[in-house]
């Protein structure tokens, strides 16, 4: 009897380790009248320490690549450069995104106006933004570089140091000094496209994004050569 109960313990145990990188995280069946107990523990842990992460990643990549690889690309990192990567980007940051191209309720309009993304985002349950948020920001970010070496170090020197005389603050306080940016608030920016960059920078200054009033303020000071020389550096930086 001792025998058979250890056979047993070491049955269960090693069932469900097998199961949780199987990724299944479910009972393996068997004749043995023990195993429930230790199963019925491994499940608790598994479901707590491996099942989400696993589960939650499974359909936010399901979710990304039937319906965002298109443009996106199928890791987050786009080719065309009007379509921005989303790959390596802070999680809770593209959650917001997600929320603000729709139009909340009692609203008028969308904090973020898009007409492509409000589409794609007014199909997304609460838990879907959740789930391929995260797909998202787990992808490593393709770097990028500047294509204009005239105003490379305009750019850099606005990044790195704002400009006093228009009270423009620098960029790297906020999205930090290699544009990695920093969780959860402040999104990465460093190896972007610079069009798209360039598009957002705009957008918030003509009032099409109105989700950052930080962001409202500082472009209103920024003029269309400044955007373009900072877009330009931006998508070098890593
Ligand atoms: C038909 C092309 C297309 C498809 C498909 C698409 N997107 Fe987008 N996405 C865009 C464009 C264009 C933008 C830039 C919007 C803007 O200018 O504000 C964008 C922007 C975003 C942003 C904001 C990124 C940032 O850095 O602020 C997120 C997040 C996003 N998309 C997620 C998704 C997800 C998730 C899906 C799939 C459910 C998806 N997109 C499908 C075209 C697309
Ligand atoms: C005071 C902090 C702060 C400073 C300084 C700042 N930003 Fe931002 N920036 C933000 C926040 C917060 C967001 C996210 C807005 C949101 O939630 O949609 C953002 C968003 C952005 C985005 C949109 C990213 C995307 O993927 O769509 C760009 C581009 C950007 N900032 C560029 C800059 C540049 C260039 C500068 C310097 C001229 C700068 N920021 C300075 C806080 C800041």
């Amino acid at each position: 009897m001792p025998g058979l109960w250890r056979y047993c313990v070491h049955a269960g145990v090693l069932a469900v380790l097998f199961s949780d990188f199987l990724g299944g995280c479910g009972y393996a069946t068997g004749g043995c009248g023990v195993r429930f107990v230790f199963s019925g523990l491994g499940r608790g842990v598994c479901t707590s320490t491996f099942g989400k992460p696993a589960s939650r990643f499974g359909q936010g990549g399901q979710i990304a690549s039937a319906q965002c690889a298109a443009c996106h690309g199928a890791e987050g990192n786009s080719a065309a450069p009007t379509y921005p990567k989303l790959a390596g980007q802070h999680a809770d940051y593209l959650y917001k995104q997600l929320k603000n191209f729709k139009i909340a309720e009692g609203a008028d309009k969308a904090l973020r106006e898009n007409a492509i993304m409000a589409g794609f985002a007014a199909g997304l349950s609460e838990q879907d933004m959740r789930n391929v948020a995260a797909y998202f920001a787990a992808q490593k970010t393709e770097p990028g570089f500047a294509g204009n070496k005239a105003t490379l170090a305009q750019g850099q020197a606005i990044y790195q140091g704002g400009i006093a005389e228009k009270g423009v603050p620098a960029c790297a306080a906020c999205h930090s000094p290699n544009g990695a940016g920093i969780p959860a608030q402040y999104p990465r920016l460093g190896g972007q496209h610079a069009e798209y960059t360039s598009a957002q920078l705009t957008a918030f200054r003509e009032g099409l994004r109105t989700n950052s009033e930080p962001m409202i303020t500082i472009t209103s000071r920024l003029s269309d050569a400044e955007i373009k020389a900072l877009a330009d550096y931006i998508a070098g930086l890593h």
